[in-house]
């Protein structure tokens, strides 16, 4: 098979293509990325030589047409994925998220080539503590301009789908962690700055959960979604990890032998989303997947000690994302008690 995966400098298309290539010796992999700031070209440097490399923006229908019409199918993950920065400057995101998953979805319809979509759970909206968790069949209801432009793409591809017939798929998972993740998000910032001596740093009071699942099995449940799902369905990926923000921010303490307590409370996000969880009965009945890591926290300290052994992966952009987040109006509310 071979394959085009957009994104494929970023935190999980990078993971998606190590993962690839070292379980499918019979794929080849070219991936298509416009390394922006959340793009990092030392994420695929193990792999130079076993991949192709193509530096350039999905939203280039000439690029992304001539690219397609050399493949078997296309894995889309570029995106502008930050919703701090949606909030900051939106955008970015109508146009890559929109607009270039329009480009991809032109040319898998002119060339007939399978295509799998890899979208959020923000799709959905969030959750009080009591309601069910999401399903394929739960409205969507987005609150940011990340998850809007997300959902958007969504349903350009729904729309694809049946008045084109084009060969999509789709899958909306939780909030992945693990390595090669940018330091602009919440894990690795929390990890990155107690390396650096500084304290985390949780937006409001901390209550707000989020279902974490590795990247590596998200990454397992996107192939088996592309190898055996059926054409026009939604696939939710999840691996039942609800944690509330503040716990994490105790455990990653923890994994650094410090005191659970030693974190600050920093300004909230605006419209931040409260609950996310995923029920993800359909892709474990119809397609037999199930998560690998079951153990949040020890996926937590591998990955702790990833940054820890990774420094120069990330130390060059610690700096201007801590910078961008006092320049966003950041301000220190005080200690784990206030
Ligand atoms: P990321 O921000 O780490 O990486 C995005 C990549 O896309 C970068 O390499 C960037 O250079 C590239 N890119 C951005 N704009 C581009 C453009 N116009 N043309 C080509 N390349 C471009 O994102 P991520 O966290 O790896 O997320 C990947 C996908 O998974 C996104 O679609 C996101 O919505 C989805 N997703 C992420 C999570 C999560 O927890 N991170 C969870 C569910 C779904
Ligand atoms: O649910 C899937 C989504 O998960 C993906 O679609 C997004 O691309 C991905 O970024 C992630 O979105 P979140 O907004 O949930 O992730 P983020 O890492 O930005 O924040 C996770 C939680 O932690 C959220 O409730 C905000 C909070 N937070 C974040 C940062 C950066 C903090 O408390 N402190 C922080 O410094």
């Amino acid at each position: 098979m071979r394959l085009l995966v957009t994104g494929g400098a970023g935190f999980i298309g990078a993971n998606f293509v190590k993962q690839t290539i070292a379980d499918r010796p019979g794929v080849t992999v070219t991936v298509l990325d416009a390394l922006t700031y959340a793009g990092n070209r030392a994420s695929l440097e193990p792999l130079a030589d076993r991949i192709d490399f193509v530096h350039g923006d999905i939203a280039d229908l000439d690029l992304v047409d001539e690219l397609v019409s050399g493949v078997d199918a296309v894995v889309h993950f570029a995106a502008e994925s930050h919703n701090d920065n949606s909030l900051a400057e939106p955008w970015p995101f109508v146009q890559t998220n929109i607009v270039g998953t329009y480009s991809l979805l032109q040319a898998v319809r002119r060339h007939d080539v399978r295509y799998h979509h890899v979208s959020t759970d923000e799709v959905y909206g969030d959750l009080g503590p009591g309601d069910r968790a999401f399903t394929e069949r739960t409205p969507y209801n987005p609150s940011s301009p990340y998850s809007s432009t997300k959902a958007a793409s969504d349903l350009l591809v729904r729309a694809w789908t049946r008045s084109f017939g084009v060969r999509a798929t789709l899958s909306n998972c939780s909030n992945n962690y693990g390595p090669y993740q940018h330091v602009e998000k919440f894990i690795p910032r929390q990890i990155t700055n107690l390396i650096d001596g500084v304290r985390p740093r949780l937006y409001g009071a901390g209550h707000q959960v989020r279902d974490w699942i590795h990247v590596d099995d998200h990454n397992r449940a996107v192939w088996d979604i592309l190898e055996r799902g059926r054409i026009g369905q939604t696939y939710l990926i999840g691996a039942d990890g609800e944690l509330d923000n503040k716990s994490v921010v105790r455990m990653i303490l923890e994994a650094f032998d410090r005191d659970p307590d030693d974190f600050d409370h920093v300004t909230d996000r605006p419209g931040h989303d409260q609950r996310y969880a995923i029920d993800a009965t359909l892709l474990r009945t119809e397609l037999g997947w199930t998560p690998r890591y079951g153990d949040f926290r020890a996926g937590l300290a591998a990955t702790v000690q990833w940054y820890r052994d990774n420094e120069s992966w990330w130390r060059p952009y610690k700096a201007i994302t801590e910078r961008a987040y006092v320049a966003a109006g950041e301000q220190t509310l005080g200690g784990a008690s206030a």
